[in-house]
């Protein structure tokens, strides 16, 4: 079954969202697989986000992302990675389609409140970096 990554920023934390984005991935009918609240070191940030190294913005994207706790997060279902960003909406919250989280709760695309993986490898990659093997536990609901 398919795996995705999911982070809610401090933003989606500050702003007490973190109950309402995980209903909206709950009652799609995904899975919740891994969950921990956590504060993120700079070596996870720089690791993480270390595709935009060289972006204009990596080092305000460091600075948010460990400014205050995350809720990090890891979902399991048919199509769940594309599914989930569809879900999400669109990366610059101004854009995003009403009915998403970014286009219902955002205003900055520094500040759009969840990180989600883009593709399986980095979904992948993503979930090894942030999850230990025994923090994921393997259910399947019963109905
Ligand atoms: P995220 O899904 O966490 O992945 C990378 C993040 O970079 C993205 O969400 C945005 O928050 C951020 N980002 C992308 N483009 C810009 C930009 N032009 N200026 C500031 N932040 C950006």
């Amino acid at each position: 079954m398919e795996r995705t990554f999911l982070a809610i920023k401090p933003d989606g934390v500050q702003r007490k969202l973190v109950g309402e984005i995980i209903r909206r991935f709950e009652t799609k009918g995904f899975t919740l697989v891994g969950l921990k609240f956590m504060n993120v070191s700079r070596e996870l940030a720089e690791s993480h986000y270390g595709v935009h190294r060289e972006r204009p913005f990596f080092g305000s994207l460091v600075e948010f992302i460990t400014s205050g706790p995350v809720v990090a997060m890891v979902w399991e279902g048919d199509g769940v990675i594309a599914g989930a960003r569809k879900v999400i909406g669109a990366t610059n919250p101004l854009t995003a389609e009403p009915g998403t989280i970014r286009g219902d709760f955002g205003a900055n695309i520094g500040r759009n409140l969840i990180h989600g993986s883009d593709a399986p490898e980095t979904a992948q990659s993503e979930i090894a970096l942030w999850f230990k093997d025994e923090e994921l536990v393997n259910w399947s609901p019963t109905i």
